[in-house]
């Protein structure tokens, strides 16, 4: 048997880890990997190579990808979809492992239905906006970049009772927001799920004034509001010294956190005992209450996108 990997979209840590489990469980199972460089974009132009065992030596603590990835707008066209499938079958390939986020798994989804190509995604975006799996690789290690972020902004913020707004990535989805708030002790999250009303902010603003605290932190989400509207809106209507920042993508890199390189492990595994087990079409991994799970990937796309409404009213009462 044969398989090929390749990661797509955005960077996320824990790509490597997911890559190199790929190769050795599959080596186990005596199965033939070939990694594709650059994502769909690599596939199309046949840039295919064996990897061995060795060949993913010293990567699994290694953020980004080494196979290295792209967006491609040629996969999204029946004709660049054809292709890719061409080099699949010229190789003898048997199954695809995708590892990449949204608009990745909806390439493998098209080549999969237009050219039956049989494939596995594995969720792979410091977003975490696929709803199907409680996490996606690389959430856990941003989160805890961001957290590390705003540690360091503490400091400098309360010794000069400043409050800073901190606009983390995160697409349409607010998880990076909220749970880099609540574990930074954040005073204010803004996530796209709740509609920006600053004037509810002010007042816990002026509150905390009130108590003595004039510094603070504001964990915004790039999807909510635009970062210049946020601070003057809120400058004007308290009158507080602001600084921003945005943390950009310095919060995709970085060496995987111990959860990711555990979620990537585990993954990998199981998309390689999915092709092993004659699946049909195109599946997907993720998790669900600590147990790995797949699920058709059309099914998986069409899962309603749900806020965590209960962590999102516990971060902020517990920063009130
Ligand atoms: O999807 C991952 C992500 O980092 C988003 O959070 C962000 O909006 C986007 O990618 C940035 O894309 P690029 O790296 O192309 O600038």
């Amino acid at each position: 048997m044969k398989i090929a990997v390749l990661t797509s979209g955005g960077d996320a840590p824990g790509m490597n880890a997911a890559i190199r489990a790929v190769v050795r469980y599959a080596d186990y199972y005596d199965i033939e990997v070939y990694g594709v460089e650059r994502g769909y974009a690599g596939l199309i132009a046949g840039n295919l190579s064996i990897m061995s065992r060795r060949s993913v030596s010293d990567i699994i603590q290694r953020g980004g990808t080494k196979l290295r990835t792209a967006r491609s707008a040629e996969f999204e066209t029946y004709e660049g979809q054809k292709q890719a499938a061409k080099v699949l079958s010229f190789y003898g390939i048997d199954g695809l492992v995708v590892i990449g986020g949204d608009g990745s798994f909806r390439g493998l989804q098209a080549i999969s239905k237009n050219f039956g190509v049989k494939g596995v995604g594995i969720p792979g975006t410091i977003d975490n906006d696929l709803s199907y799996t409680d996490y996606t690789l690389g959430f856990d290690t941003a989160v805890n970049t961001c957290v590390s972020a705003i540690n360091n902004l503490r400091d400098t913020m309360s010794s000069h009772d400043r409050v800073v707004v901190v606009q983390v990535m995160g697409r349409r989805c607010g998880d990076l927001a909220l749970y880099s708030a609540l574990s930074g002790g954040a005073e204010v999250v803004m996530v796209p799920e709740h509609k920006t009303d600053y004037d509810k902010i002010s007042r816990k603003l002026l509150k905390n004034v009130e108590k003595g605290k004039q510094s603070g932190i504001i964990v915004l989400a790039e999807g909510a509001s635009p970062l210049d509207e946020v601070v003057s809106e809120l400058k004007a209507r308290t009158g507080l010294s602001f600084r921003s920042i945005v943390l950009g993508h310095l919060q995709r890199g970085g060496a995987p956190s111990m959860a990711d390189r555990v979620l990537a492990t585990r993954m990998g595994a199981k998309a390689v005992d999915l092709l092993r087990d004659g699946m049909v079409g195109a599946r997907v991994v993720g998790i669900k209450d600590n147990a790995i799970i797949d699920m058709d990937i059309e099914d998986a796309l069409n899962v309603p996108r749900h806020t965590n409404e209960a962590l999102y009213e516990l971060a902020n009462i517990v920063s009130r």
